[in-house]
C-alpha cells in the first residue's frame, strides 16, 4: 500500500506513519512543514504546505498513493483566532485540496477529526450524533468532515479524542496539559514519574472525554483503509472518564503515586478566550463492529501506552 500522510512529523501523524510502515508494510510519504528529520527515516517526506493547492496536487500526483490520511493541523488556538484566514486555509482549504487530489488519483481519503465537533452537552455521542461545535477548531473540523463526506469519492472521517501516546518523530516535544483532554495522561505520567505534584485542572473546560492511544487510533485508521469502509468512525477506546479518573488510571497503570495529584484552576492563556466543550465522551461501539476491532478498556489502553514508552515499540496490530 502507498500511503500519503499529512502531518506525519506531528504527534498523531508519527503514530500513523509508524503503524503503517512497521505493521502494514506500507510505503509512506509524509508532508514536512517547518520540521525536518535529521537522521535517515524509513519513509519518504517532502516540503508541502497543505494550505497550498498546487503543492498538494503536485505532491499527490508525484507519489500516487492508494490512500491519504490528513492529520496536519495548525495547532495553535491563539494563532487560529488571531489569523482566521490563515487557519481556515491550513485546516479547511487543505481538506478540499487533498480531497480533490485523492479523487484525481483514485485514492481513499481519510480526515483525522476530533470529539470537539460536539458541544459537550451530552455524553457518549456516537457516529450519527449531529455535531454542534463551540469554537473555531470544532468548526474547522466539521467543515472538513463535510467536505470529505460530500466530495471524496472514497472517503472517511476518523474522530479521535483524549489522545495520549508516544511522539515517535519528536520525542522531546513536551505534551502538556491543556483545556482539552489530549496529552492529559502523558502530562500526569511525566510529572508523577519525576516525583512532582500534578495540578489537575478543574473548571469550565473539557472535563469528560474518551481516551485514545495514538497508535491504536492509527491501527483503526488502517483498518478503515483495508476494509474500504466509508463514513464516520470514532477511533478511540471504550473508556470514557473524567479528568480525575483518567489521571488516577494513569497513575495506576504506571505504578505511580496518585497522591501527588492535586486540583487547581485551568491556565486559559493558550485558548484565545474560546468556549470549550464540557463532556465530549464518544461511543465507538458502531466503529468497533464495522472494523472488527475490540475497544480496549482504560487499563488495557494505558498499559499498552506504558509498554510503548518503556520499550519504544508498538504492541501487536
Ligand atoms: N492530539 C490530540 O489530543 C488530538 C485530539 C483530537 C484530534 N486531534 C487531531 O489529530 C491531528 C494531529 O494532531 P496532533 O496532536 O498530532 O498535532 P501536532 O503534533 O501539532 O502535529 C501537527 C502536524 O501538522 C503539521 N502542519 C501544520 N501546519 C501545516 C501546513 N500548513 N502544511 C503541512 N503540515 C502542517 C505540523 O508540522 P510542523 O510542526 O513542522 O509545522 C505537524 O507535523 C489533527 O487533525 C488534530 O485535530 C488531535
Amino acid at each position: 500500500m502507498r500511503l500519503y500522510v499529512t502531518g506525519g512529523t506531528g504527534f498523531v501523524g508519527s503514530n500513523i506513519v509508524k503503524v503503517a510502515v512497521e505493521q502494514y508494510g506500507a510505503t509512506v510519504f509524509t508532508t514536512a512543514h517547518r520540521w525536518r528529520p535529521e537522521a535517515p527515516v524509513p519513509y519518504e517526506y517532502g516540503g508541502v504546505d497543505v494550505a497550498d493547492r498546487a503543492q498538494v496536487l503536485d505532491s499527490v500526483r508525484a507519489f500516487r498513493p492508494d490512500a491519504i490520511i490528513h492529520a496536519a493541523i495548525l495547532n495553535d488556538f491563539n494563532l487560529m483566532y488571531r489569523d482566521r484566514e490563515r487557519s481556515w486555509r491550513a485546516n479547511v482549504d487543505s481538506t478540499r485540496h487533498l480531497t480533490e487530489a485523492a479523487n484525481e488519483v483514485g485514492a481513499r481519503m481519510i480526515l483525522v477529526s476530533s470529539d470537539w465537533v460536539f458541544d459537550g452537552m451530552r455524553s457518549e455521542s456516537d457516529e450519527r450524533t449531529p455535531p454542534n461545535p463551540l469554537n473555531l477548531y470544532g468548526v474547522h473540523k466539521v467543515v472538513g468532515e463535510t467536505v470529505v463526506l460530500a466530495a471524496a469519492r472514497d472517503g472517511a472521517v476518523a474522530r479521535i479524542s483524549g489522545v495520549s501516546g508516544v511522539h515517535w518523530t519528536r520525542p522531546d516535544t513536551p505534551l502538556t496539559q491543556n483545556v482539552g483532554f489530549g496529552n492529559l495522561v502523558t502530562a500526569v505520567v511525566d510529572a508523577l514519574a519525576a516525583g512532582q505534584p500534578f495540578v489537575l485542572w478543574h473548571g469550565a473546560i473539557n472535563m469528560h472525554a474518551t481516551l485514545s492511544l495514538a497508535s491504536e487510533s492509527a491501527k483503526m485508521m488502517m483498518r478503515i483503509i483495508e476494509r474500504g469502509a466509508r463514513g464516520t468512525f470514532h477511533c478511540c477506546s471504550g473508556a470514557s472518564l473524567s479528568r480525575l479518573e483518567a489521571a488516577q488510571a494513569a497513575a495506576r497503570a504506571f505504578d505511580l503515586d496518585a497522591g501527588l495529584i492535586r486540583n487547581g484552576p485551568p491556565d486559559w492563556s493558550a485558548t484565545a478566550g474560546a468556549t470549550v466543550p464540557h463532556d465530549t465522551t464518544m461511543s465507538a461501539a458502531a466503529t468497533a463492529e464495522r472494523l472488527d476491532y475490540r475497544l480496549p478498556s482504560a487499563d488495557e489502553l494505558l498499559l499498552t501506552y506504558r509498554r510503548e514508552r518503556e520499550t519504544g515499540t508498538l504492541s501487536a496490530p
